[in-house]
């Protein structure tokens, strides 16, 4: 009985614990600027041909971010726990997610031609 008592509980908390913010944005911004994220994706989290794809308000769930972070798919570096927590990439996760969306394309003159005039 007390068990079960337990397991209602629980499972009324679930959707409650999966709502909370899993990181600090803020301390998030520090570490994406400290170990150099910024460097590759661009300080708002835009990317570059070059270096690294854009990654601001990223699709991928924390599991695949912290995944890619881990064990990199291609050429970015790994970044492993000693030098970057599991907290801390809880911490850009939610830096990166709470990035603003890009404006629309069709608000902006210069890519509509009104610019060009
Ligand atoms: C030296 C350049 C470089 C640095 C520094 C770097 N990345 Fe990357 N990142 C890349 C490249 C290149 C890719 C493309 C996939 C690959 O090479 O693994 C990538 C891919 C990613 C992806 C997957 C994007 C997608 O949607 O598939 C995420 C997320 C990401 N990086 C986050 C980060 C974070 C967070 C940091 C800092 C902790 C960081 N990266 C530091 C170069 C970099």
């Amino acid at each position: 009985m007390r068990l079960s008592i337990f397991a209602a509980a629980l499972l009324l908390a679930t959707p409650a614990l999966a709502q909370q913010p899993a990181g600090n944005a803020d301390n998030g911004k520090k570490l994406f600027e400290k170990v150099g994220c910024w460097q590759c994706h661009g300080l708002v989290g835009q990317g570059s041909l070059l270096s690294g794809p854009r990654i601001s308000r990223t699709a991928l769930p924390l599991d695949a971010f912290t995944q890619q972070l881990r064990s990199p798919s291609n050429d970015m570096p790994p970044y492993e726990a000693a030098v970057l927590p599991e907290a801390g990439v809880a911490d850009i996760y939610a830096y990166i997610k709470a990035m603003p969306a890009p404006p629309d394309p069709k608000s902006l003159p210069l890519l509509t031609g009104m610019g060009a005039r």
